[in-house]
């Protein structure tokens, strides 16, 4: 029998309208659902475990507070058990889908399947990363109670340099490391950008970061109305782009495929 992925999709998206963040919203969720698909049968998962590696994806931050006071992982794990339950989902399906969203922030000792990585995966390797990410950053920034009151330049390079020394780029299985390295080299370019204060990059941190304060337009609706006025985030913006329209996944099977490690 079929799994209900459109039951569930329906439900989510229905949730995600009183989410709390415009970062985390249901474009967040669906991309790492087709993400997390992608990673499994890039790592060789089967038809069943793509389906339900994307009911994982699309739930994974069912529960998200502004902040980290409680470990949001855990918790949209065992509200996804409910969830589930209340779907009908079998005892082995349920536990392998919260078990996938358990641990999609902070790496278990061992992986136990395609499954169980996807979503970890898809949400550090695309949605950390890549050029999408400068927008969904700033404006996060702007939203996050940890930079209140800190000033707009000042939280944002912080907020960069922090975040890319939590991810650190061996933390990924080492095929992927063609595709990490492109997805990461988006973000040390914008870092050093910023830092050494070039005009395009505050232009697409500033646009972004005032979005996040006013709750201006969703983070789809910014980045595609976003006008870059120099070659250097017209490029970004063209990235970004292809990414949110899931044009890149092709190119970045691609990037694991004729990688060399
Ligand atoms: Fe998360
Ligand atoms: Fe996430």
């Amino acid at each position: 029998m079929g799994l209900p992925i459109k039951g569930i999709d329906d439900f989510v998206r229905k949730e995600s309208a009183s989410l709390e963040t415009a970062t985390h919203n249901y474009g967040h969720f669906k991309r790492v659902a087709d993400g997390a698909v992608w990673f499994v049968r890039v790592l060789g998962g089967g038809a069943r475990e793509q389906q339900l590696a994307c009911i994982a994806g699309l739930l994974h931050d069912i529960v998200r507070p502004a902040d980290e006071r409680v470990d949001h992982a855990v918790a949209s794990a065992e509200r996804s058990r409910r969830i589930l339950q209340r779907f009908k989902f079998s005892r082995e399906d349920t536990d392998a889908i919260v078990e996938a969203i358990h641990d999609h922030r902070l790496q278990p000792a061992k992986w136990k399947s395609p499954l169980h990585q996807s979503v970890y995966l898809a949400d550090k390797i695309f949605e950390q990363m890549g050029a999408y990410l400068i927008f969904r950053r700033c404006m996060y920034v702007a939203e996050s109670v940890t930079y209140k009151g800190v000033p707009m330049k000042e939280a944002i390079n912080r907020h960069f340099a922090m975040r890319i020394e939590r991810i650190p780029k061996d933390a990924f299985p080492k095929r992927f490391s063609g595709l990490v390295n492109y997805q990461y080299e988006w973000l040390t370019n914008a870092q050093k950008a910023l830092s050494e204060n070039r005009a395009w990059a505050w232009d697409i941190a500033k646009v972004s970061y005032e979005n996040g304060r006013s709750h201006g337009k969703g983070l789809e609706e910014l980045i595609l109305t976003f006008e870059p006025s120099h070659p250097e985030a017209a490029r970004v913006k063209a990235e970004a782009v292809e990414y949110l329209e899931g044009r890149k996944l092709k190119f970045f099977e691609s990037l694991v495929l004729y990688s060399s490690y």
